[in-house]
């Protein structure tokens, strides 16, 4: 099965055709992070306005880099939620119109089970039932997955995400938006025990940054200006890679599961990864190609292939995780 995949959940609008949820054969996608730079976050209206502009020529051209034509099209799979609304909107009534148009089946996806997906691209196919931690922009989350269609959530933050206190903290250091490839980069040079930072005290599978993101900031106000924020991008990557390496193992020995997964943009942590096989010697752990752990049009199109949400015209797009 052959399918076409639409993301405009947030800066980036990635189209992709992908093969059997594994193979890509096509992928474009056009980046906003320049455009939302000088603001130090993504602007909501302005990300919809750009994906509005691009996305035809965009589906367009991945048709021909594919060298196909829409008869060869099985399916478009289109993202509709959970995403800023007005982005979401873009990719969802270009993916309609297509499919009213053109006769073809179109399905929805929830962008975090396309996250987890990622690890089926690329001939991977990472098969489940495994313990996964998806760790994202907007979400943080231990899950077991007992298949592709039988998602069950663990837990999850309950305020900031990881990849938000990365970007926060960022923010604070003086690096540039997205936070997350910053701070890595800075802390490469860093000391991660320079500093000691506080562990939040909260459920078994639960998370919580924005103590952390307070803690990181009255630091900064009480230290020499010339502190070394190496030191400071290293410590904080340390506490939060411990704190998300600590839940999912915890959560593969509870459900006694030697398969763990790690899915979503801080899953291209470096850190992250070398953090969980030192402590996880005796689990598999499974990550997507790093160029797959962040917004991606393929890892779309696998869930429209894998687990579908909705078929045909009738739904809607939505903000928050459900
Ligand atoms: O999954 P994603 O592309 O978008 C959402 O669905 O939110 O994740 C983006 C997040 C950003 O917060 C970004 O700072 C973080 O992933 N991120 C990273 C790294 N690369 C991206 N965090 C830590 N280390 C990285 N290398
Ligand atoms: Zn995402």
């Amino acid at each position: 099965m052959i399918v076409l995949g639409i993301e405009t959940s947030c800066d980036e609008t990635s189209i992709a055709i992908v093969k059997d949820g594994s193979e890509i054969l096509s992928e474009i996608t056009y980046s906003q992070i320049a455009i939302h730079q000088p603001f130090g976050g993504i602007v909501p209206e302005i990300a919809a306005r750009e994906h509005a502009v691009f996305i035809d020529e965009l589906i367009w051209q991945t048709l021909q880099k594919a060298n196909l034509t829409w008869s060869q099209i099985d399916r478009l799979a289109v993202v509709n939620g959970p995403g800023l609304v007005s982005s979401l909107l873009v990719g969802v009534m270009a993916a309609k119109t297509l499919s009213w148009a053109l006769n073809l089946e179109l399905v929805a996806v929830n962008h975090l089970q396309a996250h987890i997906c990622a690890n089926y691209l690329n001939n991977q196919k990472t098969s489940a039932p495994f313990i996964c931690l998806l760790a994202s922009g907007g979400h943080t989350q231990i899950l077991f997955i007992q298949s592709y269609q039988n998602m069950q959530l663990l837990g999850e933050t309950l305020d900031d995400s990881a990849g938000e206190a990365f970007d926060k903290v960022a923010r604070m250091l003086g690096l540039n938006y997205p936070g997350g490839p910053a701070i890595e980069k800075l802390a490469q040079t860093g000391n991660p025990k320079a500093f000691s930072l506080p562990k939040p005290k909260v459920g078994e599978f639960e998370f919580s940054f924005s103590g952390l993101k307070t803690a990181v900031l009255r630091l900064i106000q009480g230290l020499p200006e010339n502190y070394s924020k190496a030191d400071l991008a290293a410590s904080f990557q340390e506490t939060v890679c411990d704190e998300l390496s600590n839940k999912l193992i915890k959560a593969a020995q509870k459900f006694n599961c030697s398969k763990i997964v790690i899915a979503g943009g801080v899953a291209a942590n470096g850190r992250l990864r070398s953090l969980i096989k030192e402590k996880a010697l005796d689990l598999e752990l499974f990550a997507p190609n790093i160029k797959y752990c962040t917004d991606n049009g393929a890892m779309v199109a696998a869930a429209g292939f894998l687990c579908p949400q909705n078929f045909g015209l009738d739904f809607t797009v939505y903000s928050r995780a459900c």
